[in-house]
């Protein structure tokens, strides 16, 4: 069995992946820049910043714009997803999750987050996930985006564990693949057609402890 797991934070432990959702169609759509389902795909995992880039590339319309108005666009994008995150509690907690944490503690397994978000600690906070977290590494302390390993080699570290000792769990597929740069078995949590990278791939966080006690 592993010694650490690392968890992505949105769509893996709260269900916030279809909040960044609706908070980029929000922008696409006043920007009139068609974004759908598919192409949101691509976002998930992302930074914030490489996002927009993915975003404003879906724009076919030979339109050019300025680092400030990328500045006011992420403004925007984030306005609109902290005004859906606000109200965030336990409640929001994805099935299966406190289970496998408290499971994890029981079995003496080190917990960390590896998330690019920089609204990860508010989010913890809101859910009072906090408190299981022996380490939380977040989009406030790398630079380098995912499928960059930055974030999963650092959250090893801060569990005191080699990155063979760990395993990540993700919902994205440029995050399954930062796992495996980063020397990392992964489990996808979703679709297999959407996570080519993953080693294993279930439904949701509700299978997570048969999928772990094989390993
Ligand atoms: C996560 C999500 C992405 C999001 C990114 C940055 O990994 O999967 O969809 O864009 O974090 O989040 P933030 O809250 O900093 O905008
Ligand atoms: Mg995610």
């Amino acid at each position: 069995m592993y010694k650490g797991v690392l968890f992505d934070l949105d769509g893996v432990l709260i269900d916030t992946a279809r909040y960044h959702y609706q908070a980029w169609q929000a922008l696409a759509k006043q920007l009139q820049i068609p974004f759908t389902e598919q192409d949101n795909e691509r976002l998930k995992g992302v930074s914030r910043v490489a996002s927009l880039d993915i975003l404003l590339g879906l724009d076919k319309t030979g339109r050019t714009y300025t680092e400030d108005d990328k500045a006011q666009f992420l403004q925007v994008k984030n306005d609109h997803y902290l005004s859906y995150i606000k109200h965030l509690t336990a409640a929001d907690i994805l099935p299966g999750v406190i289970e496998a944490l408290t499971f994890l503690k029981t079995e003496n397994i080190r917990i960390g987050l590896g998330s690019a978000s920089k609204n990860a600690p508010f989010i913890l906070d809101k859910t009072g996930l906090s408190a299981y977290f022996d380490a939380v590494i977040d989009g406030n302390m790398v630079t380098q985006a995912k499928p960059h390993p930055a974030v999963f080699l650092l959250g090893a570290e801060a569990l005191r564990l080699i990155p063979s000792e760990c395993l990540v769990v993700e919902d994205s597929e440029a995050g399954c693949q930062a796992a495996v740069h980063a020397g990392m078995a992964v489990i996808g949590i979703g679709e297999r057609e959407h996570l080519p990278s993953a080693d294993k791939v279930v439904a949701s966080m509700r299978s997570f402890k048969k999928v772990i006690i094989f390993n």
